[in-house]
């Protein structure tokens, strides 16, 4: 049986939970799509994220990383230049899997790179069984929230009403929110990386943004690609970065007028890509509130913000 709430991004959503995680019912289709027909293979690499964690940076950053030989990073038809990330590496549900249906994922070549938002538990079970990496990114959940009030806000349609910052964030905190409760997604994903450090690479957004070229270097290493020392020499990892960068992407023609096959623009992606800017947006009780929330959640799992 599935519990339902209303309201989470506008009056007019319905969220469903489903393995204690909460969904649309698009998504949710996805959701049982690729638990029944996704097959696995040892090879694979899974970005999974929480929606608004920096997942479109991070898509750039492994589908430059695992195709350098093929695509220099410096190179003027570099796909990056001219494709989103959302078109080069796919999520799971509820893009490739949708509908009840078993997609042809024959012209992925090997290793294969999908993303997805799935919580631990739902995963496919040929995922749990299988040696395929995953890479696992999330984010101050402060700055998850605004991204995503933002781009709600962006999307939202006239008639579907709205919700104030107040409501959203009430409901966020009482952990309905896509794909949330946001704490058992990271908690899910953190355990595995400390039982299973071979096959789940833990990473923030924070991190990444502080460190660059550390978490580059070591992303390469956990994939079982580390940068060789004359690609070291030649700059491979700061041209990597460079092209990846948010100035850079979010400036180039496809990123600034092109669209998803969903009819979501590429811009939506784009925002600010700081880290910290919930403070123009939270009072002080709002973020002694979520402080509160995050400190009881993480509490002896070793997981801070
Ligand atoms: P903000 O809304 O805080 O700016 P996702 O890709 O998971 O939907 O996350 C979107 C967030 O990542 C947005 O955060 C967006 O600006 C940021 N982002 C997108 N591309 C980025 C890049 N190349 N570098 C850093 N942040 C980026």
């Amino acid at each position: 049986t599935l519990s339902t709430e209303s309201g989470w991004v506008s009056s007019a959503t319905t969220l469903y939970n489903y393995q204690g995680f909460w969904h649309h019912a698009r998504q949710l289709q996805g959701v049982l799509s690729c638990q029944k027909h996704f097959q696995a293979q040892d090879t694979d690499i899974l970005l999974v994220t929480t929606p608004k964690s920096g997942t479109t940076w991070l898509k750039a950053i492994l589908f430059s990383l695992l195709n350098r030989t093929r695509f220099q990073p410096t190179q003027d038809d570099h796909p990056l230049l001219s494709n989103n990330p959302h078109t080069l590496e796919p999520f799971l549900e509820p893009s490739l899997y949708l509908k009840d249906e078993n997609p042809d994922l024959s012209s992925f070549a090997s290793p294969r790179l999908f993303s997805t938002h799935l919580p631990y538990i739902s995963l496919p079970k040929s995922v749990q069984d299988s040696k395929c990496k995953l890479v696992y990114l999330c984010r101050n959940p402060k700055d998850i929230f605004i991204s995503f009030w933002a781009y709600t806000n962006k999307f939202r349609l006239q008639d579907v009403g709205t919700n104030s910052l107040e409501e959203v964030f009430k409901k966020f905190c009482e952990g309905v929110s896509l794909y949330g409760p946001f704490w058992d997604h990271m908690l899910g994903y953190w355990h595995e990386s400390l039982k299973n450090p071979e096959n789940v690479y833990f990473l923030t957004y924070e991190e990444m943004k502080e460190q660059p070229d550390l978490h580059l270097r070591k992303l390469a290493d956990f994939l079982g690609c580390p940068f060789s020392p004359k690609e070291v020499k030649e700059n491979m990892v700061d041209a990597i970065l460079k092209i990846c960068s948010f100035d850079n992407m979010s400036n180039l023609k496809v990123n600034k007028e092109g669209k998803l096959p969903s009819g979501i623009n590429n811009s939506a992606f784009f925002r600010k890509g700081e880290v910290g800017d919930w403070k123009n947006y939270l009072t002080t009780e709002m973020v002694e509130r979520l402080d509160k929330i995050c400190e009881e959640k993480l509490d002896g799992s070793g997981l801070k913000f």
